[in-house]
């Protein structure tokens, strides 16, 4: 792809050869900076939930530290296996350049064995935002070992709004306690930043369950990233009487906008400004609600946290504010996804700098319809399928099959269109073309809400809808 000069928004063109200026121009800052982090991975105890369970800590932390860089560092983490099972580790929405092999997921690299050590490196460039890291294999991230990964910008680049008082990160997600082989279900609870909800309800909520608070001062702005890095469930993520003003996602700028309450999907990355502008009568609640679901029955299953301004007079009480009431209409949610746009006058890196801009004029080369269905029993087990094919991990992962010109490890031959007739295991691959691009069509056969975590790229999501009408 060659460079194009946009005509639609030439804002953007101008601080990106401002920069390309400058690097030409002061090339003697020899390297980008490296950041180096020491993981030590390993159960630990925690009581989320008032029970005592093991959970995956990394250096004794659960959620894990948040690794803080700038964009074009390299970042160095050394991660020791203290789990008495294999571990990977993979680094939602990073872009992985020159070794995407070490994404951290089945298809690139190889588990860490108990007792292992393995550093990933990679350098974050053109990205600057919110992102999390998880441990991708089986059920592992449902057992914690997650964390967040802020990017922040170069001083030389600039941040469409003023820098905020403070920056706080919020991991909301649903928890549960595994039974191996046994379906997910409905989970025990929703966590934020590995702690249990505030006893709003002494019905529904036990005594002694340790919560989250978050500490503000009086009209101060503060950035809340807030990621949901739970297993299934959709989130309803709203703050009492807060306006919650949309900046970013997933390393893009957003047009700015508020919201009351935004439905966050499993693997997403939202930054929203708050403004401290309540009177100080009480504190407030920070609410995480399942979406889709039967709410009377998972009303327990509520994540709710305390904003304690430094000059608050009380605590919070009375009811939490109200979650969209369209337990029937979905509408409102995918509306709600299409009012987020892309600030693409905003002067960031952009995922895609080296091409195209003019996103309506790319040449499609390719086009997929994924569609998924309900788990179906293959060989005796329920096993999801995508367009009829169930994946079989295999012992090689394929990136490494190919470093090592290993023959029959998997097939290249995945369908572009759903096959006709009974579903199959399978090791097939797509084929994509290098540097083409892949219009990739996702069709949700299922009756249940599904998520799809898009490893070691950035997407641009073009379009949703029900597409049965
Ligand atoms: C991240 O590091 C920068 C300095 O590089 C610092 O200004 C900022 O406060 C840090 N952010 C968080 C959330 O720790
Ligand atoms: C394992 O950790 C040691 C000590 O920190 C380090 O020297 C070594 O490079 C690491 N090995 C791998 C494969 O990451
Ligand atoms: C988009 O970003 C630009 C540049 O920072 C800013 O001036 C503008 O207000 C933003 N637009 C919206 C609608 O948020
Ligand atoms: C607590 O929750 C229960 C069950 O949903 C409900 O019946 C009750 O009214 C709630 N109590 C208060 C004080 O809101
Ligand atoms: C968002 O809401 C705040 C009040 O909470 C208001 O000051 C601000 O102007 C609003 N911004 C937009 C873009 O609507
Ligand atoms: C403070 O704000 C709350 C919520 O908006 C309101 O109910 C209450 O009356 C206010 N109190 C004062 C003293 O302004
Ligand atoms: C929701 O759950 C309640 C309690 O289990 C049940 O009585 C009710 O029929 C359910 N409603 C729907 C729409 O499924
Ligand atoms: C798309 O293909 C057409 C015909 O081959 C060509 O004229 C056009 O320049 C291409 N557009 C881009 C953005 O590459
Ligand atoms: C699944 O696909 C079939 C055939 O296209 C359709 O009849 C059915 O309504 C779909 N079910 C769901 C839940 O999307």
């Amino acid at each position: 792809m060659k460079m194009e000069r946009r005509r639609s928004f030439p804002a953007v063109a101008l601080p990106l050869l401002a920069v390309w200026a400058l690097v030409m121009v002061v090339p003697c800052f020899a390297g980008d900076p490296y950041a180096y982090f020491d993981w030590d991975v390993s159960f630990i105890t925690a009581a989320p939930l008032g029970v005592k369970q093991q959970v995956i800590g990394i250096n004794g932390q659960f959620p894990g530290p948040v690794v803080n860089v700038t964009t074009n560092w390299n970042v160095v983490v050394n991660v020791l296996n203290d789990l008495d099972e294999p571990l990977l580790i993979t680094w939602n929405g990073i872009q992985q350049r020159k070794n995407s092999w070490q994404d951290g997921v089945l298809g690139t690299n190889c588990p860490i064995p108990s007792g292992w050590n393995w550093t990933y490196q990679f350098q974050v460039k053109d990205q600057i935002g919110s992102f999390f890291y998880f441990p991708s294999t089986g059920f592992q991230r449902a057992a914690g070992g997650y964390g967040g990964v802020i990017v922040n910008n170069r001083d030389v680049i600039a941040v469409p709004f003023d820098k905020p008082h403070g920056d706080i990160t919020l991991f909301v997600g649903d928890w549960k306690a595994l039974d191996d082989g046994k379906d997910l279900g409905m989970p025990d609870g929703v966590l934020m930043n590995g702690k249990g909800p505030y006893r709003y309800n002494k019905t529904l909520v036990p005594d002694g369950i340790d919560y989250e608070t978050i500490h503000v001062h009086p009209g101060k702005t503060y950035r809340f990233r807030v990621h949901n890095v739970g297993i299934s469930t959709s989130l309803n993520f709203r703050i009492q009487n807060h306006n919650m003003l949309l900046v970013e996602t997933e390393g893009s700028y957003t047009v700015q906008q508020n919201y009351t309450n935004l439905d966050i999907h499993v693997g997403q990355s939202y930054s929203f400004l708050v403004t401290m502008d309540q009177n100080a009568s009480s504190d407030y609640y920070i609410v995480a609600s399942a979406r889709f679901v039967n709410e009377s029955r998972w009303s327990r299953v509520t994540g709710v946290a305390i904003l304690h301004y430094s000059n608050s007079k009380g605590k919070a009480s009375g009811p939490l504010p109200d979650p969209p009431n369209d337990f029937y209409d979905k509408s409102f949610s995918m509306n709600q996804a299409r009012s987020i746009r892309w600030n693409l006058s905003a002067g960031a890196a952009r995922p895609n700098p080296q091409g195209s801009f003019r996103y309506g004029s790319i040449n499609v080369s390719q086009v997929y319809v994924l569609k998924n269905k309900p788990p179906a029993v293959i060989d005796g087990k329920r096993r999801a399928t995508l367009n009829g094919i169930s994946y079989s991990p295999p012992e090689t992962p394929p990136r490494l099959a190919d470093e090592y010109k290993l023959k029959g490890v998997y097939t290249l031959d995945f369908p572009s269109r759903p096959l006709k007739g009974a579903p199959k295991i399978g090791r097939s691959l797509i084929d994509g073309t290098y540097r083409g691009f892949m219009e990739i069509i996702f069709q949700n056969n299922d009756t249940k809400m599904q998520t799809y975590h898009m490893d070691g790229y950035a997407f641009f999501v073009v379009g949703y809808a029900n597409w049965h009408g």
